[in-house]
């Protein structure tokens, strides 16, 4: 057998080495349009960051596992093309700012249907509106002459940081397929790729709109419960109580679960938002405004949660930062992943600069080059972007600063030297728990004033 995989990003690349891995026999090309992309995909360097997945790239690539950008031959030589091309939220037109924009996988079902020269299995792994399914099978019949395709949705549910071990050990696969005998047929050949690793009972199959939807709704619930802890979080802080008291006594109900629960500064990531804004879109357009409006208020309190925490920072800091140096630790959206996409950093970060102080950053994975476009793309005029200093250790970032704020989960920031790091900054040392990571009654003893997200003042 042989797979092609149209798109070598942070689905594709590790999704497509874990196939390799675990069926020796199919042969799996990788393709994708960006020549840099591919050649770090070719190196020692992988242009992403994930636990576990170099040594699995390692062990396949060049035998079964080949990264390419020759798009064509590899889809002309495929009995299975795998679409993970990326999905953005529409920036212009109509559903600006909600629908998706799904101009790249219109242009790889062209790029099929040309180049196809007999029957393949076209699997939408990217997340996409229910009904896409509809479209790309209009697409490819309408522009082939020779093809015949079964198109099957199987979504990816992989979180990043975790992605190899999730690949590996997956919750569930989802297969969707048209009820006929020939989509059944279909269903069943990609059943067998996941079954040479994943238990048959673990790969579920259903009707296509249904898988379609499925992953939209499940990035919504994820959110969801993000969105729902976060706004008691503020209600904590009003009231003296405590939200990881409050996660941990609600979470131990196995109806409601402990996953999902931890407050923070707001949740980042290419995914969640751009989904539920697909979804709210999708409701909208089939009719239901209120469920519309439902969802689109888990986006509203994510917003609401990140500026937050920035006018906490702004009001603690007497009410100005103008001038002041303030470290941030962690851009990443969330630990051991280099992506930053959505991330909460990048909004602290922007309206902090906008607040004309000066900001130090510190990340472990992550490039300076990745942060400065980060802003601008966020709105931030480019002569603010003097004011960024990106520093190579925490300790430098935190060096005669006013505040630090923690704003990913990173575990080294856990062992730092918070002694020295007080020390080294304007006192009062001011600190700001984004994520609820440190040992703040440690902190405060040395001498920070701690600011965390939903830990009210119980005495009070
Ligand atoms: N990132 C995640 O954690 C995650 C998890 C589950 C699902 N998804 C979904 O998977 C899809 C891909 O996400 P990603 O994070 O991997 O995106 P990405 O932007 O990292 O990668 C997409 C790649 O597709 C390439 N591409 C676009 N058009 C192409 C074409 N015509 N031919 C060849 N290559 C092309 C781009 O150059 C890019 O490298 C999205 O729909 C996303 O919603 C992402």
């Amino acid at each position: 057998m042989n797979i092609c995989c149209i798109g070598a990003g942070y689905v594709g690349g590790p999704t497509m080495a874990m196939i390799a891995s675990r069926c020796p026999d199919i042969q799996v090309n990788v393709v994708d349009v960006n020549d840099e992309r591919i050649a770090a995909w070719n190196s020692d360097e992988l242009p992403i960051f994930e636990p576990g997945l170099d040594e699995i790239v390692q062990g396949a690539r060049g035998k079964n596992l080949h990264f390419h950008t020759r798009v064509e031959d590899a889809i002309r030589d495929a009995d299975i093309v795998f679409v993970c091309v990326g999905t953005p939220t529409k920036a212009a037109g109509i559903g600006a700012g909600r629908a998706a924009d799904l101009r790249y996988i219109e242009l790889a079902a062209r790029t099929i249907a040309k180049v196809s020269e007999g029957p393949k299995i076209i699997v939408e792994k990217s997340t996409i509106p229910v009904r896409t399914a509809e479209a790309l099978r209009t697409i490819l019949s309408a522009n082939s002459e020779s093809g015949h395709f079964q198109v099957l949705s199987n979504p990816e549910f992989l979180a990043e940081g975790t992605a190899m071990a999730d690949l590996d050990n997956p919750d569930r696969i989802l297969i969707g397929g048209e009820t006929t005998p020939e989509g059944q047929a279909a269903v069943e050949t990609l059943v067998s790729v996941y079954n040479n690793w994943v238990p048959r009972e673990n790969i579920i199959t259903t009707n296509l709109w249904s898988s379609e939807l499925s992953k939209l709704v499940a990035n919504a619930f994820l959110a969801q419960r993000i969105s729902s802890i976060n706004s008691i979080s503020a209600l904590c802080e009003a009231t003296g109580a405590d939200v990881d008291e409050v996660a941990n006594a609600i979470g131990t109900d196995s109806r409601i679960g402990p996953k999902f629960l931890k407050a923070s500064v707001g949740f980042g990531g290419s995914c969640f938002q751009k989904d539920v804004l697909n979804l709210s879109y999708l409701c909208e357009h089939f009719g239901l405004p209120e469920v519309a409006a439902y969802w689109k208020q888990v986006i509203e309190m994510n917003d609401w949660q990140k500026s937050r925490f920035t006018k906490n920072i702004v009001s603690t800091l007497f009410n100005t930062v103008t001038g002041k140096r303030i470290a941030l630790l962690g851009w990443a959206f969330k630990k051991d992943t280099n992506d930053t996409r959505e991330s909460a950093a990048i909004y602290v970060c922007r309206d902090l600069l906008l607040e004309e102080a000066t900001v130090a950053v510190y990340d472990p994975k992550v490039d300076p080059e990745q942060m400065k476009r980060d802003l601008l793309y966020a709105g931030l005029p480019e002569n603010l972007l003097d004011n960024l200093e990106v520093c190579d250790s925490a300790t430098a970032a935190a060096n005669q600063a006013h505040g630090t704020a923690v704003l990913t989960e990173w575990d080294e920031f856990k062992t730092l030297d918070w002694n020295s790091i007080h020390e080294s900054m304007f006192k009062p040392a001011f600190l700001f728990d984004g994520r609820n990571l440190l040992d703040h009654s440690a902190l405060t003893t040395i001498g920070f004033n701690v600011y965390a997200i939903g830990k009210g003042d119980a005495e009070s």
